[in-house]
């Protein structure tokens, strides 16, 4: 029975039911076959959606504006700069405002608390494009790129090598969610956010997975299905660059590395990737990278979440 989802927020996998991560995923496949097929569906037909960046984006922006359009509804891209936000505009009146506009608003930004006030403050539902802490939507597009090539998630096993970000933190989540096991492998220093870590866990308990920490990428990936990394240094830590390009040098996913893995391991990465640093052209580029899908993905199942929700 589908469950109603209707003015739902999305800001965390956390708080989605495990039936509502699998409607998510079994509502994007069925959108990826419309849109396979040509078919014209626009169940958002005359709705809006307002995006309000404060952070860079390739794919976010462009995969929300095209799937909004492909629903019938409309996207509007709000940059901070632009908004009263960045004068010094409550969080509260933004979206007390937006929400006489629109009928959704997703947002990128650094401080998670500010999408989570956004959330309270807003009667339409808000979408988490990334915070400093979560990035769910790439996650439950991984989901849906890792169950179309192994068919089942739970049982599975990932190893996610590097930061302990916003990436490693959504990955806990969904895994936990979802019945796979997660190892997260980072060095001293980098590891996931303790409270991510406590409340995976307990959702880990709910599905019979793991929730694993270390910091050995030999171990890591050994028996590993998917081998996931993402960015050393992420929007807003430029400053760290340099430091952080000597603490991850022995975390490079590359065919080193692969020789430990199994012969049918996928490899994932959210994109942008830093080619030569958390990843080497021959692996991104190789038979097992699925990273392209992963992309393509983020329109499907962003589609899935906006036609939910809205
Ligand atoms: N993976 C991802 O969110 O990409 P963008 O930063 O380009 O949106
Ligand atoms: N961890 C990266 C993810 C980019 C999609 C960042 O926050 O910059």
């Amino acid at each position: 029975m589908a469950i109603d989802m209707k003015g739902k927020d999305l800001i965390s996998i956390h708080d989605l039911s495990r039936e509502e991560v699998v409607q998510i995923l079994d509502t994007t496949h069925i959108l990826k076959m419309k849109n396979k097929l040509g078919e014209i569906y626009h169940p958002l037909k005359g709705k809006t959606m307002g995006m309000i960046f404060q952070k860079s984006s390739t794919r976010t922006r462009v995969s929300f504006e095209v799937g909004m359009w492909q629903l019938g509804g409309y996207a509007l891209f709000l940059s901070a700069n632009d908004l009263q936000l960045n004068r010094g505009e409550t969080i509260a009146d933004t979206a007390r405002n937006l929400s006489r506009y629109l009928d959704g608003i997703m947002i990128r930004t650094y401080s998670h608390q500010d999408v989570v006030d956004l959330a309270e403050y807003s009667s339409v539902p808000v979408i988490n494009g990334l915070t400093d802490l979560l990035h769910p939507c790439q996650v439950l597009s991984d989901l849906f790129s890792i169950r179309e090539k192994k068919q089942d998630l739970a049982g599975l096993k990932l190893a996610y090598i590097g930061d302990g970000n916003n990436m490693a933190h959504s990955l806990m989540f969904g895994g936990a969610k979802t019945g796979m096991h997660v190892v997260i492998c980072s060095p001293s220093g980098f590891e996931p956010d303790p409270e991510v870590t406590r409340l995976s866990r307990l959702d880990a308990s709910k599905t019979g997975s793991t929730i694993t920490i270390q910091d050995d990428p030999v171990e890591a990936v050994k028996t590993a299905d998917v081998i996931y990394t993402d960015v050393w240094t992420s929007m807003g830590q430029e400053e760290e660059y340099e430091k952080r390009l000597e603490s991850f040098k022995r975390y490079q996913v590359n065919n080193t590395l692969l020789e430990n893995a199994k012969e049918d391991v996928l490899v994932m990465h959210c994109l942008p990737a830093h080619r030569g640093e958390e990843i080497t052209d021959e692996v991104i580029d190789g038979p097992r990278s699925i990273v392209f899908d992963q992309a393509e993905n983020r329109l499907h199942v962003q589609k899935a979440i906006m036609a939910l929700v809205m």
